[in-house]
């Protein structure tokens, strides 16, 4: 899709975590709103006066087929993404979408056939990759802060009990949603982002904490890097008692980093650091959901042209 005016128009649809995705559009200076839609009346009325757009549906084909739309941002319950990702790209336009891709396999292999037969741009949202604390952690690693890695460890803890409203779809027994594909891949994508593909994976799961829900709540998956002998831990629990994490450590040749995206600092252990026995607590912003990061990033994507994959 051809866009040589400064501002890319965009369709938000699902409202909720979308909410977030349309209040980074409506910061920006770099897209303009021109549809919405969820189709939980209430939400879309609330959001209609919050945005002003033109355009306000219950109906998300009716964002697709419109004209004005070049960029259609997708935050509908996961086991939706693959219709819909895969009618948006159809239709020509960009596409950014909620993690994950989608729940089964064959779905995510038919997003990216559809990606690659489009005119239209497709990322996923992987909002890690712009928070402040594992974005420092990575351009740590890549300046030769701790050296060679060895060992990377992340881990996705949520107490989903805790959070009002997920007892929706998420716990529906027909969709099967389970915390490694819903939230665990923020994990597995942050420790492939910092240490490249993955050759080999074992994992173990558990049910003892939510035997309620339809899959395992607990998992343990030990990963065998294809770069340099590194190996790692990807922890993912749905139930845990106490609050949120995603604790990431990165263990190096010559230093140790330790980080989130919830802390207002990382701790770098490094022998490079001269005269403070090899540790300094670095300040960030906390900032877990940066989706004014993603979308900035997406812009200058699509300013430059299509990207398929980006490490
Ligand atoms: N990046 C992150 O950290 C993060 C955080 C939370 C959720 N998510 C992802 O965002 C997506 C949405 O999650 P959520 O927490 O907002 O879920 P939610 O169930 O709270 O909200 C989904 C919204 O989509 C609307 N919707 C459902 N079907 C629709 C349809 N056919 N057309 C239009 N709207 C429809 C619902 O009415 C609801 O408002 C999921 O894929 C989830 O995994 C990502």
């Amino acid at each position: 899709m051809k866009n040589d005016s400064k501002k890319i128009k965009v369709g938000v649809v699902g409202l909720r975590m979308g909410g977030e995705h349309l209040t980074a559009y409506l910061k920006s200076d770099k897209y303009e709103v021109v549809g919405i839609c969820d189709i939980d009346e209430q939400l879309l009325d609330r959001k209609a006066k919050e945005s002003n757009a033109p355009q306000v549906t219950k109906d998300y084909m009716a964002i697709i087929n419109n004209p004005e739309i070049e960029l259609v941002s997708i935050a509908t319950p996961d086991h939706l993404h693959a219709e819909q990702c895969i009618k948006a790209l159809n239709a020509g336009k960009h596409v950014l979408a909620e993690k994950p891709l989608a729940l089964k396999l064959e779905e995510c292999k038919d997003i990216i056939k559809a990606a690659d037969a489009s005119q239209g741009t497709f990322m996923i949202g992987q909002v890690c990759r712009f928070a402040p604390g594992f974005k420092m952690a990575k351009e740590l690693i890549e300046n030769g802060m701790i050296g060679d890695l060895f060992f990377i460890e992340s881990e996705y803890a949520h107490d989903y009990e805790t959070c009002p409203g997920w007892e929706n779809w998420r716990k529906d027994h027909a969709i099967r949603r389970n915390g490694v594909l819903g939230g665990g891949c923020h994990a597995v994508d942050l420790l492939r982002w910092i240490g490249g593909d993955v050759e080999e994976v074992t994992a173990f799961a558990n049910h003892k904490m939510m035997p309620e829900w339809p899959e395992p709540d607990t998992t343990i998956a030990n990963l065998k890097f294809c770069n340099n002998g590194i190996i790692g831990k990807v922890f993912v629990s749905i139930s845990v008692q106490r609050p949120y994490t995603m604790r990431s450590v990165f263990y190096g040749s010559a230093g140790t980093i330790v980080c989130d995206n919830t802390s207002p600092s990382i701790q770098l252990f490094s022998h490079k650091i001269p005269g403070t026995r090899g540790f300094a607590e670095l300040p960030v912003n906390i900032a877990s959901h940066n989706i004014s990061g993603e979308v900035d990033y997406l812009y200058k994507v699509l300013k430059e042209g299509k990207q398929r994959f980006e490490k």
